[in-house]
């Protein structure tokens, strides 16, 4: 990765912390952030439970918010659930969308993924698409295909406006919280074919590359060093105060 390069570090807080768990990471991020705010770029998505106060602590230090999930619909009688549009108006700048454990443990389907898409870009949330297979598919040798199909159905169709973003995390599902990581250059391969693919479905529009999956302190600069990996989305480390602030520092 090139000196020039802004590193993204994103937190996928998942439901690990209670509400006063989530305030205290908040203010001690916040309170370390002077030794890392120039030299990367940050987003913390905590549970909707403690999002606003978590937002606004970080965001007087200049750290933005996201939310783990939305509703495709605005307003209505669906219980449990958050929409992309309250949480633009309580501070969110991000959304994740198509999380591996949405699809997986909720059945969320590629469809539902493409409508909260097109939910995000309407009320102005970046989206930060997640896409990955799982062991069996890279087993049998399908990891691309299944992608592919992920970025489609996802993509497809979708109205950007001027001057958009899109973050793009290559999650695979077999290295989300085991510990065992993609291989860093195996991950470079797939977010290279990831980011051409969605290149050719989201014309004119920025298209930013993460990895996730069992990243921590030890190989946070494997991953950042390859060239189209853009940075990391991370769930277990960024969710206790030394584990994150390790990678922080090696990722500097
Ligand atoms: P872990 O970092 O715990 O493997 O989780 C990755 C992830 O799912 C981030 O969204």
């Amino acid at each position: 990765m090139s000196a020039s390069k802004k590193v993204y570090l994103f937190a996928n807080w998942k439901m690990y912390l209670d509400y006063d768990e989530s305030n205290i990471l908040a203010n001690a991020v916040a309170a370390a952030s002077s030794d890392f705010a120039t030299k990367i770029k940050m987003v913390v998505f905590p549970s909707s439970l403690s999002f606003y106060p978590v937002a606004q602590a970080l965001g007087d230090v200049g750290i933005v918010s996201g939310a783990q999930n939305i509703h495709f619909e605005d307003k209505g009688g669906f219980t449990g659930e958050n929409s992309a549009l309250m949480y633009k108006n309580a501070g969110a700048k991000f959304t994740l969308i198509g999380h591996s454990e949405r699809r997986h443990l909720f059945g969320e389907t590629n469809h539902e993924v493409h409508q909260k898409m097109e939910a995000a870009l309407l009320v102005g949330l970046v989206p930060v698409l997640c896409v990955g297979e799982t062991a069996k598919e890279r087993k049998g040798d399908k990891a691309k295909d299944v992608v592919e199909v992920q970025l489609r159905a996802a993509l497809d169709g979708l109205k950007w406006k001027p001057k958009a973003k899109l973050f793009i995390a290559y999650e695979p599902v077999w290295a989300i919280g085991t510990g065992k990581n993609c291989d860093p250059v195996e991950a470079e391969k797939m977010c290279l074919m990831i980011e051409n693919m969605a290149k050719a479905l989201a014309k004119d529009v920025e298209i930013i590359i993460l990895y996730g999956g069992s990243v921590n302190g030890g190989n946070i600069k494997e991953f950042i060093k390859q060239p189209n990996i853009n940075g990391v989305l991370v769930g277990g480390a960024s969710a206790k105060l030394d584990t994150w602030l390790q990678i922080v520092q090696n990722a500097c």
